[in-house]
């Protein structure tokens, strides 16, 4: 992870935000290579679920929202997540990701005895932190007995009395941690040259409910008919607690979600399986590997009140398996809250009952940070490569799908002096770049342009050497990012393989 945000920051795709400041926590910077990677991620996503289908349309709705959009969403009184502070040293946690055991020592006699309590924040191995806290803890007091495996909960089961005997993970010390609070993550603004109660408005928390205000605006306008889809993508914020891994979680972040409207009477749990199985086959056609992709379904105990069932397409992070995409069966709630809200009925005609029905709703809901990250994640390597002397040496590679790496071809005269050469690359590169974001580079050794090329995602460089002046067909050298093979390829070869690939 630390060898990828260094390549992040060092190649341009991820910057701090405001970093000349010492940055702002939660808050990143796309840099010309990161811009690229981001828009192409949003455009794959945009062609395949929205232009290349003939069930879902989109919409582009305004960040902030009347205010009793939130009210009615539930947002307002419900949109938070459990707040500890520590009172010593002002840290904040969120109780959820705060786990705590209690110190259990059978003596001698066989009494079973708590002789204090350990805290860990969430990780990979919390359990097995825990524990290691535990034996150090028996060690440094000089207590006798057996003691018994850590059970891990978070500080939202904690007991009253448990709270002030665990310790703080910022001081190791128990008494300064308070109960857990709902902290609502909605930023808050105000709206207007007022900035009384009357002018609060919300930076929306996500895109979803632009969808269900324009619900009766595209049905009426657009010519849709169950089932259809309206989707949108567009910049969210969360006053997160603890914003963390690089751009996995942060303040202000990206949403591509989708609202596919069904019939109330209609299969939802296939209609739900459709979708799962569509965002995965996705995921992998821009090139995440199955075997970094699993799902998981939310216990039925544990579902929102109005959701039928959600499961998560997780991905597997340097950091852990974790959340990448949620598709929820949401029934009828938001197009109900709404139609309550406002007074206007959120109903379609029933051509064949003819009676009016509020549509159920299935969400798929991902962020474009969190694809971005996994693409990175599961792209990158460093591997040792031999050349034809017998030098070893280590490239970086980030082997990302053509179809989003930031730039899609390396333009490359052998060499920059030979004015025939340099004609035809350049030739060539502003013929590609009609089409294709591209790179041309003249500079260093082409061992070495290559190497920069691997680093950054280019799937192809296109070398023009003398055989391409001199012999006849005018042909380039295009070497293969990952197998490193050179073979020869015309013009008119070069772009059939970037209309197959690039799509
Ligand atoms: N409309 C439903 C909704 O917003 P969510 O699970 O809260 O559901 C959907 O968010 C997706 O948005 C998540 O699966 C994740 O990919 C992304 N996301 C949510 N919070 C995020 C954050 N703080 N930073 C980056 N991405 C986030």
């Amino acid at each position: 992870m630390d060898n990828l945000v260094a390549l992040a920051k060092r190649r341009g795709f991820i910057f701090q935000s405001s970093e000349i400041y010492g940055g702002f926590n939660g808050f990143f910077d796309y840099g010309p290579l990161g811009a690229e990677l981001k828009k192409n991620i949003r455009d794959c996503w945009w062609a395949d679920m929205v232009q290349r289908r003939d069930d879902v349309v989109g919409i582009e709705t305004s960040i902030i929202m009347h205010p009793k959009v939130w009210e009615a969403s539930g947002h307002v009184a419900g949109f938070s997540d459990p707040l500890v502070d520590c009172k010593v040293s002002k840290q904040r946690y969120r109780a959820d990701q705060l786990f705590f055991s209690p110190i259990i020592v059978t003596g001698l006699e066989g009494v079973a005895q708590t002789i204090g309590y350990v805290s860990a924040l969430e990780s990979e191995n919390t359990a097995g932190e825990l524990q290691a806290a535990a034996e150090s803890f028996k060690r440094k007091k000089a207590i006798q007995g057996t003691l018994s495996p850590v059970v891990a909960k978070d500080l939202t089961e904690a007991r009253e009395d448990e709270i002030a005997l665990i310790p703080s993970p910022a001081t190791g010390e128990p008494g300064s941690l308070t109960a857990p609070r709902a902290f609502n993550m909605m930023f808050q603004t105000n709206v207007g040259a007022m900035t009384d109660g009357s002018s609060v408005a919300y930076l929306r928390p996500e895109t979803a409910q632009g969808m269900f205000v324009d619900f009766k605006n595209v049905v009426d306008t657009g010519r849709v008919k169950l089932p259809f889809g309206i989707a949108q993508i567009g910049k969210s914020f969360r006053n997160e607690i603890t914003p963390r891994n690089f751009i996995f979680r942060s303040r202000e972040f990206e949403q591509m979600e989708m609202e596919y409207f069904i019939h109330e009477d209609a299969d939802w749990s296939k209609a739900h399986e459709e979708w799962i199985a569509w965002c995965e086959a996705w995921l992998k056609s821009i090139g995440l590997p199955d075997s970094h992709l699993s799902r998981y379904a939310h216990p039925k105990e544990k579902l929102a009140f109005y959701s039928r069932g959600t499961v998560d397409i997780m991905f597997k992070y340097p950091f852990g398996v974790q959340e990448l995409w949620g598709i929820a069966a949401r029934g009828s709630y938001d197009l109900t809250q709404h139609a309550q809200a406002s007074g206007k009925p959120q109903e379609i005609f029933d051509e064949t009952t003819k009676k009016k029905f509020v549509p159920h709703v299935i969400e798929p809901a991902v962020g474009v940070d969190r694809i971005f990250l996994a693409v990175l994640c599961a792209g990158y390597a460093e591997e040792a490569v031999t050349d034809d002397k017998g030098n070893t040496e280590v490239r970086t590679v980030l082997r990302l799908s053509p179809r989003i790496a930031p730039v899609k071809v390396a333009v490359l005269p052998l060499l920059k002096n030979k004015e025939v050469l340099v004609a035809r690359a350049q030739a060539l590169y502003k013929k590609l770049q009609r089409r294709y974001a591209v790179f041309y580079d003249e500079t260093a050794a082409i061992g070495r342009r290559y190497r920069r090329q691997d680093e950054i995602g280019t799937p192809w460089c296109v070398t023009i050497d003398f055989d391409t002046i001199e012999k006849p067909g005018d042909t380039f050298t295009l070497r293969d990012r990952d197998t490193m093979q050179q073979r020869r390829v015309t013009e008119a070869e070069l772009f059939a393989l970037l209309e197959e690939q690039v799509y």
